[in-house]
């Protein structure tokens, strides 16, 4: 990232200054992995999260949105197969006690330039012997073997011992979507080919060097199941490695730091898998995932639960179990790219740096900010305020110079600052001043809500 002033160490600070993420119960010393939105960075998410759904759900002709509970019937994991095999390949430092993933001792090691998804644990270990790779706590040589580990967080439902069952925090969205397929199949009068939806947490107790939000043990995910008939999958999972990547570009990313990654090594049951990665601050990294899942997942929900999960097809009664197109985005891992790319430190004409962060309008937290220029204007400004945060987010701010005013919304990305001044009083225009390239321009009022409106849209 030669050519980027963004770093995590930046990130991290800027987040915490300006109340976009702030680690997680900091005044009892933080929780490792954890991290809390604060009222910028949960408007930022918030809109991540809106232009998803609304690209993925209310823009597609035949999806649909489900919002499944959080805690499953145990044995929807035992059909997914994750209280078997969801687990990662752990190595304990015996001299400092610390816990690390074989896979990523060897991703950091080579640089990137030997996959460990397609090794074995025996594999893994002898590369890690021959390679003579330290602990990357305290430097020394001394590892157990390899030993796996379920990620999923296990808890326990009932008020008494005796009644406690054993119950998991999803690890992924997906599963709700799956169980669901015929409810959502049969209320919706849906026809394959159609999607099914979800945005929401799933908890994953992930052993990780820290990274920020890229990898956390609560995180959220907006998945998208597109269920479609064995034959047409190929043509659709081409589709939706396109649709997730002008997703991102639309967004404003720069098609230098996206990139599709196909998986060498396939689950049995899948037909074909990729990731579009991100050049994040620490290098390429996946960013989302899109796998053709072929009729697994409702194969095995039918044969776990004895329900049938056939499609009857209406045109000529013909049944199928629908092979499915999964479309994977963690919204954490989303907005840690977006800010990443944002994130810009430009040298003025005056010498100074300017810090500010080129969300898409869409994106950013507040579209505007009304700025009074000097005290005695603010009910003019409050007048405007009011009307404006009835229709987009807005903030406002009296205190300090205009130009310490600017810089404040720069650092949070706020597309553009709405001055009003004496003339406002006058003949009711405001200059408007664009934060990537500070021109203004003065507007009415009824010409502000058409430019946001036209401007802020996605
Ligand atoms: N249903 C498929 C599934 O869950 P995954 O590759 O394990 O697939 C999908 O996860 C996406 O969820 C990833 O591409 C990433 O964006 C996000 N994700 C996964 N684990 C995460 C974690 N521990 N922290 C933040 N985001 C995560």
């Amino acid at each position: 990232m030669a050519d980027r002033a963004v770093t995590m160490e930046k990130l991290v600070a800027l987040c915490k200054a300006r109340g976009i993420i702030f680690p997680g119960s900091e005044i009892y010393g933080g929780m490792g992995n954890t991290w809390d939105y604060g009222p910028v960075g949960v408007e930022i998410k918030n809109n991540i999260k809106r232009a998803w759904w609304k690209r993925f759900v209310s823009e597609s002709d035949n999806s649909y949105g489900v919002d499944a509970a959080i805690l499953m019937n145990s044995r929807v994991w035992e059909a997914s197969g994750h209280t078997t095999s969801f687990s990662d390949p752990k190595m304990d430092c015996k001299k400092c006690k610390t816990r690390h993933r074989a896979d990523n001792l060897i991703e950091a090691y080579s640089k990137g330039a030997v996959n460990p998804d397609t090794m074995s644990n025996e594999e893994m270990e002898k590369y890690i012997e021959e390679h003579h790779i330290n602990c990357p706590n305290c430097g020394n040589f001394d590892w157990t073997n390899i030993r796996t580990f379920n990620l999923m967080f296990e808890t326990s439902r009932g008020v008494t011992d005796e009644s406690q069952n054993k119950i998991y925090l999803r690890p992924e969205t997906a599963q709700g979507e799956f169980v669901n397929f015929l409810n959502v199949q049969r209320t919706a009068r849906a026809k394959v080919p159609f999607g099914i939806a979800q945005v929401g947490k799933a908890f994953r107790n992930e052993i990780t060097p820290g990274n920020f939000i890229f990898r956390t043990i609560e995180f959220e995910q907006m998945e998208h199941q597109w269920f479609c008939k064995e034959g047409t999958d190929e043509a659709f999972y081409n589709e939706y490695k396109e649709k997730a990547m002008s997703f991102l570009v639309d967004l404003g990313f720069d098609k230098e730091h996206l990139r599709f990654h196909d998986h060498d090594k396939l689950a049995h049951y899948a037909r074909a898998a990729c990731d579009i990665q991100y050049l994040y601050p620490m290098g390429w990294q996946e960013l989302n995932g899109i796998h053709n899942r072929t009729d697994y997942d409702l194969s095995r929900h039918q044969e776990f639960s004895g329900k049938t999960l056939t499609y009857v097809d209406p045109m000529n009664g013909e049944r199928y179990i629908p092979y499915v197109i999964e479309y994977s985005i963690g919204a954490d891992r989303l907005m840690l790219a977006v800010l990443s790319e944002a994130y810009d430190e430009e040298k003025l004409e005056n010498g100074e740096v300017r810090n500010v962060m080129h969300f898409h309008p869409a994106i950013a937290a507040y579209k505007a900010a009304i700025l009074p220029l000097q005290k005695n204007l603010a009910p003019k400004a409050k007048e405007f305020l009011v009307r404006l945060k009835k229709l987009f987010s807005v903030t406002y701010d009296e205190a300090g110079s205009i130009g310490k005013r600017y810089r404040r919304q720069d650092e949070i990305g706020t597309p553009y600052c709405i001055t009003v001044d004496f003339d406002t009083l006058e003949d009711g225009t405001m200059t408007v001043r664009d934060r990537d390239t500070m021109e203004q321009q003065r507007l009415t009022a009824e010409q502000i809500i058409a430019f946001l409106t036209e401007k802020c849209a996605f």
